[in-house]
């Protein structure tokens, strides 16, 4: 089947979060399904073209938003030598040449990221029109596609729509001004909806044929949970027969501790030898006491609250009294970023704090690390849990969505991580506790290790589920 896969980020071309890393992963493992994967995306300044042998291909033309007209020019990688999965980027200046994806580098959405991403949508409906690519299904995801649906319909186009939502949060809101920038039919079903907040993601719920989230536990949530999918709760509600949970998987050689290309030490469950010596690179690289019976505990994520950045702060002082070492890799929340550093200045022995992104880090925290703890007050899927648990890192996490659909808690006999039930910090300090407390022996803490370890989270099940769902979507048109 012809697949048109949309998204925002792309790993390795760009990456502001896991939904990058999806997006590089899933058409991958589609395309070993004998799926034709036509991936596009921004090619932000960002990008480094010449690593990834970025080529212009020729092809350009121009949109209009509102009374304006915008260039565009579509770019191809060559990197994929396979002819089933193609990689195709849309230039223009003006929108993607700038520092970040989304933010600036204080963490504030750059204002114009209605215009950049209604430009991005408006440049792959030109493309569709004038028969560049001609897809059976077209696969957004998130509110920078969501009204990809909406626009398929209006010119009728002959091919199925599916919306993958990766965070609820960014629900990509626009005001009556900004409907001027759409072509005048599509404001005119726009206006049609009278919500109090108009938003792409109401719009993809809407005219997608099926819409789906990354975790079968998030999903209900969302259906349950009005504090998590907030004005669109009744919304969502009323579409649940075409919407479902697929949760994420893991890249296989990417992130897996015995082929990683960011490693030094390769290992395996057999033998971890090699995570030892990886944890003693990484408590030098932070200049800390180099010492295999210190626990050391790893962090990578946004800094955003909903990642439970409140509950590590308001417990830091008590896990540092028990010499614990804690590295920190993430950016966004000036605040966030602030409290870390001012212990990471305190402490320097204890902890680290990294805030410029640096995915070879990444993954040596992933290796390095005893545990990493991820207490998210909700996670539609998470990531980071799931690299921790295949490589013998312990995650300490909150009861809620991905986290809770792939961390199964210690109870004595079995188990792969630490769960707490309520996002309170003194349960998340009690679950740090216990895992400290079980950390001291040894042949426990192993077991938890193989345990986890040999999970599998690798894309196969997924790709599955979603090969699954296309083809139904387009058997049904
Ligand atoms: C978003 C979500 C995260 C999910 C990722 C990929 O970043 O916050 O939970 O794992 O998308 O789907």
């Amino acid at each position: 089947m012809n697949i048109l896969y949309v998204s925002a980020e792309v790993s390795p071309f760009s990456k502001a979060g896991g939904l990058a890393d999806v997006s590089g992963a899933l058409p991958t493992e589609l395309a070993a399904k004998d799926e034709q994967m036509c991936v596009i995306t921004p090619l932000y300044s960002i990008v480094d073209r010449q690593q990834f042998g970025i080529y212009p291909t020729g092809m350009r033309n121009q949109i209009m938003m509102g009374n304006t007209r915008f260039q565009y020019h579509i770019y191809e990688s060559h990197r994929e030598d396979n002819s089933n999965h193609r990689i195709y980027f849309i230039e223009n200046t003006q929108f993607f040449d700038r520092s970040g994806i989304y933010t600036h580098a204080n963490g504030e959405g750059y204002e114009d990221n209605t215009w950049r991403f209604l430009f991005f949508q408006l440049c792959i409906i030109d493309l569709l029109k004038r028969g560049v690519f001609h897809p059976q299904l077209i696969h957004c995801h998130d509110h920078h596609t969501a009204l990809i649906p909406l626009m398929i319909r209006a010119m009728e186009y002959p091919a199925s729509v599916l919306f993958t939502i990766h965070n609820f949060d960014y629900r990509g809101h626009f005001s009556e001004g900004d409907l001027s920038l759409l072509p005048r039919d599509i404001a005119k079903k726009v206006r049609q909806f009278d919500h109090t907040e108009w938003s792409a993601m109401a719009m993809g719920l809407e005219f997608a044929d099926a819409v789906n989230t990354v975790s079968p536990t998030y999903a209900e949530e969302l259906l349950t949970q009005p504090g998590l999918s907030y004005e669109l709760h009744e919304k969502l509600n009323s579409i649940q027969d075409k919407f479902s949970g697929i949760l994420n998987g893991a890249d296989e050689v990417y992130w897996n501790p015995l082929t990683d290309p960011h490693l030094s030490h390769h290992y395996s469950v057999k033998d971890l030898s090699g995570k030892k010596q990886n944890k003693s690179e990484l408590q030098q690289y932070c200049g800390f006491t180099d010492n295999p019976e210190i626990p050391l505990v790893g962090s990578i994520g946004r800094l955003v609250e909903s990642k439970g950045y409140p509950l590590i702060l308001s417990s830091l002082e008590a896990l540092i009294d028990r010499g614990v070492q804690f590295v920190f890799l993430g950016s966004g929340s000036q605040d966030i970023a602030q409290g870390l550093k001012r212990f990471s200045e305190k402490y320097p022995k204890q902890v680290s704090y990294h805030g410029e992104f640096n995915e070879s880090l990444a993954h040596l925290i992933e290796a390095g690390s005893d545990m990493f703890m991820m207490p998210s007050k909700f996670e539609p899927c998470g990531l980071n849990q799931i690299y921790s648990l295949k490589y013998g890192t312990i995650p300490i996490v909150h009861h809620t969505g991905g986290l809770a659909d792939t961390v199964i808690d210690w109870d004595g006999k079995f188990g792969t991580g630490f769960v707490f039930n309520t996002y309170s910090a003194i349960d998340f300090l009690h679950a740090m506790i216990r895992a400290l407390d079980t950390f001291s022996d040894k042949d426990t803490w192993y077991k938890i290790q193989m345990n986890a370890m040999t999970r599998d989270f690798s894309w196969r099940a997924s790709a599955k589920a979603y090969q699954q769902l296309y083809h139904q979507l387009t058997m049904g048109r």
